[in-house]
């Protein structure tokens, strides 16, 4: 019982010191602009983004949704003119950001994986999915490598991975940045979904 207050406590002010989401799912390297989001991305001149857009999932549970209920992709698919889906190329390579939020480790990073799924039209809606899902890509979370701007905590940090060479043209395929921080050794893992037009 005091231990699983323990965990609650503890839990709880994870919440609130980390979080952290794809601000751009393609990111234009060259130009340093965005030319595609996540679902339902609310901007960051949205001062309630940390919680309109954490997504924590907790202890590895059995069962629970991989993205927010309102992201889920049995929901529309949220974009819009200012926010758009990015359009990719079989096989074309990717950079996506996120911000570090004070969790560079230079010795220790932490690592996301891009899951997809084949068989689902509009994405994994479950983590049970995740151990069957397909992995488009490994990337570091923050080291001084991959990171705009090292010291400053809240730095843009990015990765790359590359769009799987066997997708159908003129078809939506739908993604999660699943980043496994596990500061919380019951687990602790932040999602963000995503969509992609292959043309
Ligand atoms: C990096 O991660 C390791 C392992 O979790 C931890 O022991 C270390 O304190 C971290 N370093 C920093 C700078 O946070
Ligand atoms: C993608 O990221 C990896 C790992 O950081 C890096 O070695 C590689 O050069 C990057 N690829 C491109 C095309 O930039």
């Amino acid at each position: 019982m005091i231990f699983a207050s323990l965990v609650t406590i503890l839990l709880n002010t994870l919440l609130v010191a980390s979080h952290s989401w794809i601000d751009c799912a393609k990111f234009n390297m060259d130009l340093k602009t965005c030319d595609g989001y996540s679902r339902g991305y609310p901007g960051r001149e949205n001062r309630d983004i940390n919680t309109v857009y954490t997504h924590l999932i907790q202890a590895r549970p059995s069962s629970y949704p991989i993205c927010e209920k309102n992201r889920q992709g049995t929901n529309p698919l949220q974009y819009s003119t200012t926010y758009p889906m990015g359009c990719v190329k079989p096989g074309e390579t990717i950079y996506q950001t996120w911000e570090q939020n004070g969790h560079l480790n230079n010795t220790h990073p932490t690592t996301i994986r891009i899951l997809y799924s084949d068989q689902e039209s509009r994405g994994l809606t479950n983590y049970n999915q995740v151990a069957q899902a397909r992995i488009a890509g490994e990337m570091v979370f923050a080291t001084d490598s991959n990171c705009f701007d090292p010291k400053n905590p809240n730095s843009v940090c990015y990765g790359n991975w590359t769009v799987p060479a066997h997708f159908k043209r003129k078809r939506v395929y739908s993604f999660v940045w699943l980043w496994r921080f596990d500061s919380n050794p019951v687990g602790e893992e932040y999602s963000t979904c995503f969509d992609l037009y292959v043309e």
